[in-house]
């Protein structure tokens, strides 16, 4: 069976970093194939996994809802089968991972049979992998516009700020409103420098959160972001790798609580 992970928080706290690093642990682990998701439309989780991108979902979506305007449809072939043909033009296929993105949102005519037909589409494939990693877009719309498909875990990245905290369990709080398929939810603190302050931890105590762990500041990542190298391939010994193949592990096997104090 399959188990989808997603990565939500708001912008620039390190989603797709993340998502990168929990990508290569699972890779490492051995654990294939994986579909990685990329749900943001600056998409650039390609880059951090090294592959080119050929088109995106969005631009999919776009070009077939055309298609049927224009009544280029050829006789006796299900719409359904058409749009599975062109959606698997999308998929990115890696060595042990294939890569979907998601691209732009939609325009202003109706899509709602094409979503239909998108969401039995990525149902179905998503049975065909060991693992699903999700990076969601920044922030809390999203989540009100229902996209995220259903998660077994969802990690909420927090930079290392009191205010931070509290945006992840507004996130949080907003998931479980909208009633999303969210099996559980875990809070990740990331980018952190120095010291887990005590000024942090009442903050965490008060979001009433569970830390499911910490990702150091690493200068690897930074080397990497800045000579546009991917994270892929990067050895479990750097701190920001180690610290999320940790988090996975203990959130993969229930152990949502971590003792950071
Ligand atoms: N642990 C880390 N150590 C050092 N730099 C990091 C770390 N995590 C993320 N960064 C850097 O922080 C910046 C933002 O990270 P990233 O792009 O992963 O965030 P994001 O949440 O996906 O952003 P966006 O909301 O724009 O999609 C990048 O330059 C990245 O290299
Ligand atoms: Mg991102």
């Amino acid at each position: 069976m399959s188990r989808a992970i997603a990565i939500s928080g708001k912008g620039g706290t390190g989603k797709t970093t993340i998502a990168a690093l929990a990508i290569n642990h699972l890779l490492l682990r051995g654990e294939k194939p994986i579909l990685a998701v990329d749900a943001d439309p600056n998409s650039n989780l390609n880059v951090l996994l090294g592959v080119e991108l050929s088109s995106t979902i969005g631009s999919t979506r776009e070009s077939f809802s055309e298609m049927i305007h224009r009544g280029e449809v050829p006789a006796g072939m299900p719409k359904q089968d058409l749009l599975e043909m062109q959606i698997e033009q999308v998929l990115v296929e890696g060595k042990d991972f294939d890569l979907l993105a998601m691209g732009r949102g939609e325009g202003p005519g109706c899509y709602c049979a094409i979503n239909n037909m998108l969401r039995t589409f990525l149902d179905r494939i998503s049975r065909d992998y060991k693992y699903v990693v999700i990076d969601n877009e920044a922030g809390m719309e999203h989540l009100s516009r229902r996209t995220t498909i259903g998660v077994d875990e969802m990690l909420i990245i927090s930079d290392p700020s009191p205010r931070g905290i509290d945006t992840a369990q507004r996130i949080k709080k907003l998931a479980e409103e909208m009633k999303l398929e969210v099996r559980a939810s875990h809070l990740v603190i990331s980018r952190m420098e120095g010291e887990f302050s005590d000024d942090l931890k009442a903050a965490v105590s008060s979001a009433g959160m569970e830390l499911a762990g910490i990702v150091p500041y690493d200068p690897e990542i930074s080397r990497r972001d800045a000579a546009g190298e991917p994270l892929l391939g990067m050895s479990p010994e750097f701190p920001a790798q180690k610290a999320v193949g940790r988090i996975l592990d203990d959130v993969l096997c229930e152990v949502s609580k971590k003792n950071v104090s």
